[in-house]
């Protein structure tokens, strides 16, 4: 049985990590944006998986750079901090279908 394991890991390990690592990310925006995305952050935000992809991407993308968000954008300023332009697009696959 461990052999098995093992092989199976090892074939599924590309997909495997990426996805086992944007839903790690996810983690932590999900205590305020649900677990789907299908809340709104602290009663203030949009529902996230609702907007359009290119929308959320250019919000985030606008969080980091200080241009976008409402009167709680220092919050989510430093939760988008140290995400990389490929962890964007991840989260916005992961949640918006
Ligand atoms: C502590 C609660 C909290 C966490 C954690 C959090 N958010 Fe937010 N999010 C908010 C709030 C509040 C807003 C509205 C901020 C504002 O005033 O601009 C928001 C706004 C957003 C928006 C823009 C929506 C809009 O209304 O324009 C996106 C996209 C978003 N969050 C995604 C994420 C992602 C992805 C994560 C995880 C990396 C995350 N959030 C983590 C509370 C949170």
């Amino acid at each position: 049985m461990k052999s098995l394991h093992v092989m199976v890991v090892v074939v599924f390990f590309g997909t495997t990590a990426a996805m086992a690592d944007t839903a790690a990310l996810y983690q932590k925006c999900a205590a305020c944006h649900g677990a789907q995305g299908e809340k709104s952050g602290l009663g203030k935000s949009k529902i996230i998986k609702d907007m359009p992809k290119a929308d959320f991407i250019a919000s985030m993308k606008g969080y980091q750079g200080g241009g976008y968000g409402g009167a709680m954008k220092n919050l989510m300023e430093a939760q988008v901090k140290g995400l990389s332009e490929a962890d964007i697009t991840a989260l916005a696959d992961h949640i918006i279908k």
